[in-house]
């Protein structure tokens, strides 16, 4: 099986995978989970191992039924208004979240459980009662996918989505940037390469799931 394969497969199993976007875009390697599949000890790899960000990007038409806006709509502030990226037309940031259950919200057993609650949610998001379930503003950062998806935007929003959809997963994937502890900046592609190796993950460029997923 070629890369994109086996990274289908693993996901679909539950493991995470190893996506670089492009050295023109971040260029930078995310984590990537299926929500669905992430335990505490997975939350515990993305903040140790990752280090980034940890969010949860779920498909437009979700984050539609859900009623969540892109931040930048959501927020009547002045910096919020003119919205520029170096690398790409707009962030795909939507609100925080914590699940109710969740008592301050960061620790990893209080993650998991949003995130997987979050999976559980964009499985069926119409019975859904979002308000219901999470409450604003909370510790894991929604991010909202572009209307078509890769064949409008190629962030690892878009890409981790794509690897969901052909992995028949939930909606909703955890991705998290990987950064090197010495130097404090993104992981070159070779150290991404190497950690997938020593872990046994599928490493991907964003060009392989653009090719076959892509429009
Ligand atoms: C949120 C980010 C990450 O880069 C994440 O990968 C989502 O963004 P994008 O879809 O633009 O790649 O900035 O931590
Ligand atoms: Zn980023
Ligand atoms: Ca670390
Ligand atoms: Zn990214």
């Amino acid at each position: 099986a070629n890369a994109l394969e086996r990274a289908i497969d693993a996901f679909s199993r539950g493991e995470p995978v190893c996506v670089h976007d492009a050295a023109d875009r971040e260029g930078e390697t995310d984590l990537i989970y299926p929500a669905e599949a992430v335990t505490a000890d997975a939350v515990a790899r993305l903040r140790n191992d990752a280090g980034g960000l940890v969010c949860v990007a779920l498909s437009h038409e979700v984050a539609e039924a859900f009623d969540l806006p892109f931040y930048t709509e959501a927020v009547d502030h002045p910096a919020a208004g003119d919205h520029e990226l170096g690398y790409d037309d707009r962030s795909s940031f939507s609100l925080t979240v914590n699940h109710r259950d969740t008592y301050t919200g960061i620790t990893d057993d209080d993650r998991s459980l949003t995130i997987r609650e979050l999976a559980d949610a964009a499985g069926n998001p119409d019975a859904a009662d979002f308000a219901d379930r999470f409450r604003v503003p909370g510790h894991v950062h929604l991010l909202k996918a572009a209307p078509e998806g890769l064949a409008q935007r190629e962030g690892h929003t878009e890409l981790g989505l794509a690897l969901a959809d052909a992995a028949d997963t939930d909606p909703a994937v955890v991705v998290c940037e990987m950064l090197d502890d010495e130097t404090g900046g993104a992981v070159t592609p070779r150290d991404a390469r190497a950690y997938a190796a020593r872990h046994d993950l599928v490493y991907l460029e964003g060009s392989e799931i653009l090719d076959v997923l892509g429009e």
